[in-house]
Formats: C-alpha cells, structure tokens, sequence
C-alpha cells in the first residue's frame, strides 16, 4: 500500500472536515502543515477536484433529490453490465456504472490512484465518499428522472454514506443472482483488459460481495425493495424478464 494507505485514505475521506475544505483554503493549509500532513492534504483536495462539491452546496441535493435511482447489484459477472446496457437502450435510461467511474478517476491520473487500484487489486471496496461523490456528479449531469445504478451499493458504508450525503435512498434493487463457478467463468473469458480480472482477485471480489452485500440485502428485503432475478440464463432470456420488470414499473399505461 502506498503512501498514505488504505486506512489513512478511508480515515481521511471520513473527515469531512478536509474532505470538504475549498481549494483555497487548502492551498493556505498546505503552507502551515509538515509534509506527511502535506501529502494527505494534496490526497483530499484532488479528491475534492474530482468528485462532486459538497452536498450542501445550492442545487445539489435537490437536483440528487429528483430522481427515481434503481441499483442493480449482484456478484462480479453476474451480468449487471450486459443487461444495464440493454435497458439503457430499450428505455432510454442513463446508467452508471459505479466501478467504470471508479475506473475513470484512476485514469484520469489522480493523485491518490495508486491506492484506489491497490484497493481494487486486493478486491475491496474503495472509500464510500469517493463513490457517491462521483455518482452524485454524474446524476447531477443528466436532466433523466429515473437512473440505474449498477455495483453500488457494495458494503453497509456505501448504503449508509449514500443515505447521508444524498439524502434519500433508492426505489429498487434489482438484485442478479447466480452461481459462483459461473460467475468466475464468465469473467476469466471476459476480454475488457481488467487488471482485477485474475482468479485471486475474482475469488476475493466474490468472497466480499458475499459477506459485505448480506446486511445490505437483509435490509432492502426488510423493506420490499429487493427484486430478485436468476441471471445463470442466456442473456436474452434474462433480459426478458427485466424488461418486463422494468415495464410494469417504470413506464406508465396508456389511459
Ligand atoms: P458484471 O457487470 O456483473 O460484472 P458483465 O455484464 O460485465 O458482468 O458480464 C461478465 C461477462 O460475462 C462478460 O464477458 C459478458 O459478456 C458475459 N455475460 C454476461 N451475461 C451473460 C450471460 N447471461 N451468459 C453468458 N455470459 C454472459
Ligand atoms: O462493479 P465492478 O466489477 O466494475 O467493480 C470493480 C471494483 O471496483 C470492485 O471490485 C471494487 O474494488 C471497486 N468498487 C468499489 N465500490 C463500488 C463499486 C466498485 O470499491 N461501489
Ligand atoms: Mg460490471
């Protein structure tokens, strides 16, 4: 684990204090600070850059507010990609991936990207802030009423920081269930040049989303917001259902 660590990146992503200082104040902070503090100072304000301003600030909570937001979650390559497209085609649907937006701040070459990957790597879940920062911003960029969002939440922290910093929770969750040795299968042929796509850390993704996702479903059960659907089918027959799923709830009947 580089520099500051994943504890120290969790921990200073908690502090909503640094978490949210502006830029100029952070820049004033950086003169005044040793170098160690210096460096997870830098760490928080490129975070800060990169996702989205703090809730509080005018117009983002309401803009988060407006939309109807179903999570699609489920284990690594039980197909949340594959049939997320297709609604997002079929219904004109945004949809947002929470690991490709993960994936595109590492890319963009931030700061802290070592250690988001090193996360990834070890089949762990990043720290929640940085996630719902970055799914607040992209929702905050589309004017669609209603969003998918596949692979989050991932873990209680994820459910509960969005609750905090969103403000409101989700309509659904669909949820894809399917058979480990098939998961794992589908994703050693999967040609998308992942570098988490290895066996070790397939096996610990998969181990993590079953321990870390079963409070979170007992609790969306406990409510009557989990939808459940066998994904172990071809994709077309498992996009039958969904789409008539999504149909009865979401597109409204002619008078
Ligand atoms: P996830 O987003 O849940 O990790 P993906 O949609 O990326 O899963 O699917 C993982 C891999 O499995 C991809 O290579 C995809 O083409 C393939 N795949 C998806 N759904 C099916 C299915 N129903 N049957 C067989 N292969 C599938
Ligand atoms: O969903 P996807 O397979 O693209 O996620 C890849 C990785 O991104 C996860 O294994 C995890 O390390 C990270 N991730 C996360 N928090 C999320 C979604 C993904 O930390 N909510
Ligand atoms: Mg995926």
């Amino acid at each position: 684990m580089s520099l500051v660590g994943e504890a120290g990146l969790r921990q200073l992503c908690q502090s909503r204090q640094i978490f949210r200082c502006s830029h100029t104040c952070l820049k004033g902070l950086l003169g005044q600070v040793r170098s160690s503090d210096r460096h997870r100072i830098v760490t928080a304000q490129a975070l800060q850059m990169v996702t989205a301003p703090s809730p509080e600030a005018p117009g983002q909570r309401e803009a988060a507010a407006k939309k109807r937001v179903v999570f699609v979650v489920g284990g690594p390559g039980s197909g949340k990609g594959t049939q997320c497209d297709l609604i997002s085609r079929d219904f004109s649907v945004p949809f947002f991936s929470a690991g490709e937006l993960i994936r595109s701040l590492i890319a963009s070459g931030c700061a802290e990207g070592k250690q988001l990957q090193d996360i990834i790597l070890q089949g762990h879940i990043i720290p929640s802030e940085v996630t719902v920062g970055l799914l607040q911003k992209a929702m905050a960029e589309t004017s669609s009423d209603t969003v998918l969002i596949d692979g989050f939440p991932r873990n209680t922290e994820n459910r509960t920081v969005w609750q905090s910093q969103v403000g409101y929770d989700c309509e659904m969750v669909l949820l894809f269930d399917c058979p480990e040795e098939v998961m794992l299968q589908r994703l050693k042929h999967r040609r998308d040049g992942r570098a988490d796509d290895n066996e070790d850390t397939i096996r610990k993704r998969v181990q993590n989303f079953k321990s870390q996702m079963a409070p979170v479903l007992d609790y969306y059960q406990s409510i009557g917001k989990v939808t459940t659907i066998n994904t172990d089918r071809p994709v077309e027959d498992i996009y039958s259902e969904l789409n008539s799923i999504w149909r009865q709830r979401f597109v409204p009947t002619s008078p």
